[in-house]
């Protein structure tokens, strides 16, 4: 599992007990796992299907760094289903585990659309695809432009013989 963001508790986001408030929690929880579902499936229209039962395993206090983890467990046809754990940064103490949260695929016209995913793809997969894609571009602009000065040149040789 990796643990990708950090959060820093604040008085802003305790419970009246003095600690982390469950629904802050939760808010963190759910946008990670739609940031990592997107990234997996490479469309930002996915939407939050399904979540397990909660399991508020040990409480954070102001001041605590806790870090958000995210697995993918299983890919369907048109779903993802993650597995996540918050922790303690430090102590590596457990904080909260959610065993499923299925998220699905949407096409353009907002039903759901297979995704063509099997597999756990990580960050620089991403990136390589992005750097091929601009290469690609910038190798397909080239090509065109060095066809139009050939043309240039062949039709100005023209006029002169
Ligand atoms: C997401 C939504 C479009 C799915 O509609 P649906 O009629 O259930 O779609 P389907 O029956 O085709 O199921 C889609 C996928 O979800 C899975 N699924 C459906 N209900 C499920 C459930 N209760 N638990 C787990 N997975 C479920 C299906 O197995 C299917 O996955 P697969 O294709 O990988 O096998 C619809 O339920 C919806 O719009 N829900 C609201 C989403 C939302 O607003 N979320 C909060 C904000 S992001």
């Amino acid at each position: 599992m990796n643990f990708h963001t950090r959060k820093w508790v604040k008085p802003e986001d305790l419970n009246p007990n003095g600690t982390l408030f469950g629904g802050s929690l939760l808010r963190w929880i759910d946008e990670e796992a739609a940031i990592y579902a997107i990234c997996q499936l490479d469309n930002q229209r996915v939407v939050t299907k399904f979540m397990s039962e909660i399991n508020f395993v040990s409480s954070a206090r102001q001041g605590d760094i806790i870090e958000l983890g995210m697995k993918a467990t299983h890919f369907g046809r048109t779903s993802i289903t993650l597995r996540a754990e918050v922790r303690n940064k430090i102590t590596r103490k457990s904080i909260l585990t959610v065993e499923r949260m299925v998220f699905v695929n949407l096409g353009a016209d907002g039903v759901p659309a297979p995704h063509g995913r099997d597999r756990i793809r990580y960050a620089d997969e991403a990136y390589e695809r992005y750097r091929q894609t601009v290469q690609t571009a910038a190798d397909a602009t080239a090509l065109a432009a060095a066809n139009e000065a050939a043309r240039e040149t062949e039709s100005e040789d023209a006029s002169v013989h």
